[in-house]
């Protein structure tokens, strides 16, 4: 992999490439350490491009077997190679031409997972972002869109699929045991979206009728034995094909759709066109082995990498600048899917949390960056949470500005004009300006300035008047290399709730559109509402409508209006959040001082109210009962941060809340559906609140017998799971805890997946004993530090979600991660720089610690011999 050069890419460098591509043909020997890769590409000279320029292919640690000119070896002297470009001079004027490339790489010893690499005995590639080069010269840039013909031939004994994009053209027995097959692709792509798998694996199989009629072949494949597991990702398949069909009017283009799952891989998934890669954790899935959140997880991202075919695949970005794009708007999509899918509201409180918890942190920290990013050292490091979520979140609003049907009418306009182009956000937001008749000027200002706008929100009643007025007022911190920011449109979609709980239906004055939504465009500005008949209480920033923190004055009996009240399921939820987060700050902040705890009734009463409402849905219940967690505090209190106070004021209220309700919990606990499991969101959400309720009774008991018994009795992995977490987050030295997590390890030794879950719940139990369980965990014989999947379910569990843990006040926690990224980058840079982004926080908290960890990344940043992943995160964090 590229080791640190200092190089940084810019956005406004863009320049398209000197020759055009027209079609490129494949063809593999696969061997574990010599394959053998031959490249025949068709170029052109690009209009006006002079003839004495050269052509310029990426490479990353290849070597050059053989070139040739239309079938003729090319002169020495006409060209340059290293491992990581090719130069080629005295290429024709304007004729097109055929350059032929041999290389030979060793897939086994390919440890980085980028590139063409073995996983279990099974070849596959992972090309996005600049994966392709690490397997032949060529523009690896997605601006750069090909026809594809590859052929792959192999041992027969050692793959017995021989797998590539696109449709299947033919194949057949080859020599001495070998045999090929070859694939066609006729849509243009980028090579981020080239694939190649092959191996021997099981597989299940089904098809979709497309709307037109046309019959598309699915294929699942999966590790041997493991094809039972296969059916809830191939169902989800089926209902995502569908639902871009009726919300999006996008019909699937290949003759042939297939998965494969693979045990080692740097991310979730990837959209590689007709051919998606995944990893295994978000394919295999049955009552047994996968909890409710994996069915979901499973779902969703079978969804994004469906989606991708459309956005990503026929419209794809033009630089990696442009990554959200494809991103933000593919998660976007896979939002409103599972929305379709399961309970609306629900699903949104779920995304409200996550974004607040990994991308509100990451804008406040040393690596904020814009949803599009200006400039990169390694692109690696920006498939982050605010290209993603954040990006994610601009598409929501544009919706929100436009209106449902302005949107569907811009989304179509973009795919008519842009299919099979590489776009940009502006073309993007030119069609929704199109679609809707609006400036998207000050908009477009979401994807250039980083960090959380903040709308300090005050109101005025005026008795004797009738009048409300509302005043917001917005602001942006500075962040890395943004000092000042221009004023951005942040949309608010509000409600006025009456005393009597009905919502006003008048809108402020001067305003012709009753969208309502208060759209924010000034730096002040002042809403009036005449002819309300008695003091409302806003509801503001329902549903989420824009990424930004609020800060109002709104007293605890607002705020219980609008929780019981609201006609908005999520912003009820918002109201409740908001009284439990603003207690805990409190009861926290008091704990750091060693002052005596406020009383936490009020709260505990309004939850232990919600947890008894049998009138509302079991999954809002269970998201209500859930309190913000420890590193959600910590983000409200911004700056000074002692975990350990945190830690122990969230303690002492959920005890208190736990005593208050100890009836209707014990009660709730039991209330799981019982018979055969269903992954739906109904039964879901029933064992997402039977779980929470036993996580209360428990700590109302002071026991583990009541989860230990649960346990036992569980026939399924989401209540043996939460259980089993009810035992070590609040009594993790018990005797029953230790008894359960071996019952565990022994249940599923031979399932990686599922161990994974048993190596994440003792790293995260809290207390700085932790430490010492994950090093003897890390040095158990067995333990894969190649395995990603492993190292993220310890290493990564341990220093992003355990607080006290890793923040021990000793520095020991931050050292362990510190040696295991040093490591870890020897082999594979990506998962280093990405593990390394737990400690991206670390200059909020207190002195002591602070100093600890700025130690550590010193230590990592003087260890030499870095890639460019780790070196270009230390280097921002440490700035
Ligand atoms: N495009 C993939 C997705 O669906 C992510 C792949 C990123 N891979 C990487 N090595 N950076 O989100
Ligand atoms: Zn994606």
């Amino acid at each position: 992999m590229r080791t640190e050069t200092g190089q940084v890419f810019k956005l406004k460098d863009y320049k398209p490439t000197d020759f055009v591509v027209e079609r490129i043909d494949l063809t593999f020997e696969l061997d574990p350490r010599e394959t053998k890769v031959i490249s025949r590409v068709i170029l052109h000279r690009r209009e006006g491009v002079a003839k004495d320029v050269p052509l310029v292919f990426d490479g990353d640690e290849l070597t050059l077997d053989g070139l040739q000119l239309d079938g003729s070896d090319i002169d020495p002297a006409l060209y340059d190679v290293t491992p990581d470009t090719l130069v080629i001079r005295g290429l024709p004027e304007s004729a097109p031409f055929e350059v032929t490339v041999s290389t030979t790489i060793s897939p086994e010893t390919n440890t980085a997972l980028m590139g063409l690499y073995r996983t279990n005995g099974v070849y596959c590639t992972q090309c996005e972002a600049e994966g392709f080069r690490r397997i032949t010269y060529f523009y690896d840039r997605p601006d750069v869109l090909a026809v594809y013909t590859v052929t792959i031939i192999a041992s027969k004994d050692e793959a017995k699929y021989l797998l590539s994009n696109g449709n299947y053209l033919g194949g057949g027995n080859y020599d001495e045991g070998r045999h090929f097959a070859a694939w066609f692709d006729p849509h243009p792509k980028p090579s981020y979206l080239f694939a190649l798998v092959a191996g021997d694996l099981g597989l299940i199989e089904d098809t979709f009728t497309t709307m037109s009629g046309r019959e598309v072949a699915l294929k699942i494949y999966v590790e041997h034995g493991k094809e039972p597991r296969a059916g809830y990702a191939m169902d989800a398949l089926k209902r995502s094909m569908r639902w871009d069909e009726e919300v999006y009017g996008r019909e699937y283009d290949l003759d042939i759709f297939q998965i494969v799952a693979v045990s080692d891989f740097n991310m979730g998934a990837m959209e590689n066109k007709g051919l998606n890669v995944f990893n295994d954790k978000y394919v295999l899935a049955d009552p047994a082995t996968a909890t409710d959140a994996d069915f979901a997880n499973i779902e969703a991202i079978i969804a994004h990498e469906y989606f991708h075919n459309w956005t990503g695949n026929r419209i794809t970005c033009r630089d990696w600048f442009q990554l959200c794009l494809k991103e933000g708007l593919t998660v976007y999509r896979d939002h409103a899917f599972s929305a379709d899918q399961r309970s609306a509201p629900v699903k949104r409180i779920a995304e409200i949390r996550l974004l607040k918890a990994h991308q509100f942190p990451e804008d406040a920290g040393p690596l904020a960056h814009p949803v599009r990013p200006e400039s990169y050292r390694e692109i690696n490091n920006f498939y982050t949470t605010t290209v993603y979520e954040k990006g994610s979140e601009v598409v929501r609003m544009i919706r929100t500005v436009v209106g449902a049907e302005d949107f569907r009418k811009g989304m179509d306009l973009y795919f008519e004009r842009h299919d099979g182009d590489a776009a940009t956000i502006e073309d993007f937001l030119a069609c929704f300006a199109e679609a809707s008749g609006r400036d998207f000027k000050q908009f477009s200002l979401w994807y250039s300035q980083a960090g959380t706008p903040s709308v300090t929100v005050s109101t005025d009643w005026n008795e004797a008047k009738k009048t409300f007025k509302v005043t917001l007022e917005q602001s942006l911190a500075p962040t890395p290399g943004q000092s000042r920011k221009a004023p951005m449109h942040i949309p608010l979609a509000y409600g006025l709730i009456l005393p009597d709980g009905s919502e006003f239906a008048g809108h402020p004055t001067g305003k012709e559109a009753a969208d309502g939504v208060l759209h924010l465009t000034r730096r002040r500005q002042v809403f009036t509402f005449t002819g309300v008949p008695g003091r409302p209480v806003l509801s503001i920033n329902r549903g989420f409508s824009a990424p930004v923190n609020i800060a109002m004055e709104q007293s605890t009996a607002d705020l219980a209006h609008i929780a019981r009240h609201d006609s908005d399921g999520v912003a009820r939820w918002q109201a409740i959040s908001e009284q439990a987060t603003r207690h805990l700050v409190e009861a926290s902040r008091l704990a750091r001082d060693g002052r005596n705890l406020p009383s936490a009734r009020d709260l505990a009463d309004i939850l232990v109210a919600t947890a008894a409402d049998d009138s509302l849905e079991p999954a809002f219940r269970a998201q209500a009962l859930t309190l913000p967690a420890e590193s959600d505090i910590a983000r409200e209190i911004g700056s000074n941060i002692d975990p350990d106070a945190i830690h122990a004021a969230r303690e002492a209220v959920l005890s208190e809340i736990a005593r208050a309700g100890l009836a209707v919990f014990s009660d709730l606990a039991d209330g799981a559906p019982k018979g055969p499991y269903s992954p739906g969101a109904a039964d879901a959400g029933r064992r997402a609140l039977a779980g929470i309720a036993m996580n209360y009774a428990a700590i109302a008991e002071g026991s583990p017998a009541r989860a230990k018994a649960a346990f036992d009795a569980a026939d399924n992995m989401t209540t043996l799971s939460q259980a089993l977490q009810v035992m070590t987050q609040n009594f993790p030295a018990a005797a029953e805890t230790r008894q359960a997590l071996d019952t565990f390890r022994t249940r599923f030794a031979d399932d990686p997946l599922v161990l994974d879950k048993w190596y994440s719940l003792q790293a995260l139990a809290p207390g700085a004993g932790t430490r010492a369980r994950v090093e003897e965990l890390l040095a158990g014989k067995d333990f894969d530090r190649t395995n990603p999947n492993r190292m993220r379910a310890l290493v990564g569990a341990f220093t992003s979600g355990n607080p006290t843990g890793f923040n021990a006040a000793d520095g020991g926690g931050y050292r362990l991660l510190a040696r295991e990224v040093v490591d870890i980058d020897k082999r594979n840079p990506q998962l280093a720089a990405r593990l390394l982004t737990a400690m991206r926080s670390w200059r909020s908290l207190e002195a002591e610690r602070q100093e600890q960890a700025r130690l550590a990344l010193v230590s990592i940043r003087s260890a030499g011999n870095l890639s460019a992943d780790v070196s270009d995160i230390v280097d921002r964090m440490l700035a």
